[in-house]
């Protein structure tokens, strides 16, 4: 299987291209920033350059051909402002699925947050509201698609070691935190379980090993 991972250097992502290349699987990465690529070559994964705030549709469906998936995991990250909450967690998203549709390819998971799906809660920050609302645009907008898409929203990551044990389920979930390495197994497990697209999921550490919560959910 190929999978295109759209922040390909981020936490998550580098966990799940080691994942990928372990089983065999081709992880493709894209990068903004060349000097990225060395990490991502070490995780087992081929690094393409691609600035998802400057790209056209065209441009990423190109680098979609022959994928037979695409992992949504990139974000605007700790630090950064309202607007870049919406040209990363929102239209960079947008842009993915534009261009897996565009390059006819089918399977679609996204990344998405705890949190997502309503509104801000009164008294929310500014950044933290313009988030929420990115990612629940996001969501709204790959739903509409016509891919095979599953939308997971972690709780709080963590960089803790992976501890196979997870809850998976429909909102609503409890809120908790999950490690980044739980999250990439989860995501590889989903990449490969016919039966849980068009699914919305949350994730937070649990009791249930990852293959038994994905297979529960198909
Ligand atoms: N933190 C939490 O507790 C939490 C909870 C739930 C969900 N999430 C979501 O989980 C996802 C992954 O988390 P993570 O910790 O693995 O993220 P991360 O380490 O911050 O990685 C995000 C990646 O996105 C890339 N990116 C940003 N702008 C880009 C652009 N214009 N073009 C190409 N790539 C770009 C970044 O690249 P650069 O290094 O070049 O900026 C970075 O490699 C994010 O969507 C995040 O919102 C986070």
């Amino acid at each position: 299987m190929r999978v295109v991972i759209a922040g390909g250097h981020g936490k998550i992502a580098l966990l799940l291209e080691r994942l990928l290349a372990g089983r065999g699987d081709q992880a493709v990465g894209l990068i903004r920033n060349p000097a990225h690529a060395a990490d991502v070559h070490k995780a087992g994964a081929e690094a393409v350059l691609c600035d998802l705030e400057a790209a056209s549709a065209e441009d990423v469906a190109l680098l979609l051909s022959g994928a037979d998936a695409v992992v949504f995991a990139a974000g605007a990250g700790p630090g950064s402002g309202a607007l870049r909450k919406d040209s990363v967690d929102r239209a960079a998203s947008v842009l993915m699925a534009d261009a897996a549709e565009r390059a006819g390819v089918r399977r679609f998971i996204q990344v998405s947050a705890m949190g997502a799906g309503q509104p801000p809660r009164p008294g929310s920050d500014e950044v933290w509201a313009a988030y929420i609302m990115a990612k629940t645009a996001a969501e709204a907008d790959l739903r509409g698609r016509d891919l095979d898409w599953t939308i997971l929203r972690p709780g709080g990551l963590t960089d803790a070691p992976a501890t196979g044990k997870i809850r998976l389920a429909p909102p609503p979930v409890p809120r908790g935190t999950v490690p980044r390495a739980d999250v990439a197994a989860v995501i590889a497990a989903l990449l490969d379980t016919p039966g849980t697209w068009n699914h919305t999921l949350e994730l937070v550490g649990g009791d249930s090993p990852v293959a038994a919560a994905v297979h529960s959910i198909s």
